[in-house]
């Protein structure tokens, strides 16, 4: 066979080759340098995200723009926040979405579209529908933060807002993909749901699929997902959400195999803050808004906060990206 290949022909091929192989090494940009302090014990792969605290614009820059669209993500990209946090929902058809509540009306004009469907709970709608929804007018007529009146929006970006269209989750992560940027996906519990028997697999395989999964971290309120998540895929960083106080976090992330413990500010104490990162594994705390409280919780060395104001905690926290 080699024989019959002509030297011209041979070096063709091995040109070809090796444009084919450039071409594979370059087309997706990797993920930035991933860090993370203290190193990881032996079992415990501590999420690979940064030295100092994450800037985590909650639902997106969601004081600035309509929380979980990729509007507010746009925002917090701008600001330069080092990741984005949004809620996942399934719809009717089994489709992952963004949203947040387990109702479609607080956020969006379903009362008006759909009138005779309350109360609007988000699983009985297909994707369809849900595409046909504004989930950026209700933004700019109630201007929940109060930064429109504070002259924080400009008038052209709310008018933009407006027929907003909530993501699905395939367009939230390819939206942090091309952006090289990272995202917290929060799976809502689908408990009592058809959604329930396949969200987490799901999520997971569109991580896989689109090859996001050193850029993302998978939180829940329901811990058995994140042991779901870890089945699927061991490599995927998953954070345990709490609202109030688990008696013993280590316990709890060891057992879950998680990375991250994410409670709620007012469920930890900076000391504890100090201890759980000290052990290796990571904290990120939701949802801080007060600059005081943001710069107390940097100092206590949290690997990241939730915020509805990135644009607060920029300064006060390292560019990570
Ligand atoms: O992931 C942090 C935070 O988003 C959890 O609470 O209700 O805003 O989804 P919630
Ligand atoms: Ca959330």
């Amino acid at each position: 066979m080699t024989n019959l290949m002509t030297y011209p022909i041979r070096i063709m091929l091995t040109l070809v080759l090796l444009a084919l192989l450039i071409a594979a090494a370059t087309c997706t940009s990797p993920a930035p340098p991933l860090v993370s302090q203290p190193p990881p014990k032996p079992q415990e792969t501590a999420t690979p995200m940064c030295t100092r605290t994450l800037n985590i614009a909650h639902r997106g820059a969601r004081s600035l723009a309509p929380e979980n669209t990729l509007a507010a993500a746009a925002k917090a990209l701008e600001i330069g926040a080092d990741m984005w946090e949004f809620d996942v929902a399934v719809s009717a058809d089994g489709e992952l979405f963004l949203l947040h509540d387990d109702r479609l009306d607080r956020t969006s004009n379903v009362r008006e579209l759909f009138p005779g469907r309350a109360p609007w709970s988000s699983h009985t709608f297909t994707l369809a529908e849900i595409r046909q929804l504004d989930f950026g007018a209700w933004f700019v007529a109630l201007d929940p933060f109060k930064q429109i009146a504070a002259g924080k929006v400009s008038p052209q970006e709310s008018a933009r807002y407006r027929g907003e269209k909530a993501p699905t989750l395939r367009e939230a992560l390819e939206f942090t993909r091309q952006n090289n940027w990272r995202a917290n996906i929060e799976i809502k519990d689908q408990r009592g749901k058809p959604g329930d028997a396949t969200v987490v697999e799901k999520v997971v395989a569109l991580v896989d699929e689109l090859r996001v999964a050193d850029r993302v971290l998978i939180s829940s309120f329901n811990h058995s997902y994140l042991e779901r998540v870890k089945k699927a895929n061991p490599a995927i960083a998953t954070g345990a959400l709490v609202s109030t106080p688990d008696p013993d976090p280590l316990a709890l992330l060891r057992r879950l195999g998680a990375q991250a413990y994410n409670p709620n500010v007012k469920a930890i104490e900076p000391a504890e803050v100090r201890r759980i990162r000290d052990q290796g594994f990571d904290v990120f705390i939701y949802t801080v808004n007060d600059e005081p409280t943001m710069r107390s919780l940097v100092e206590a060395r949290a690997s990241g906060i939730f915020t509805d104001f990135p644009q607060t905690l920029k300064p006060l926290s390292a560019d990570c990206r």
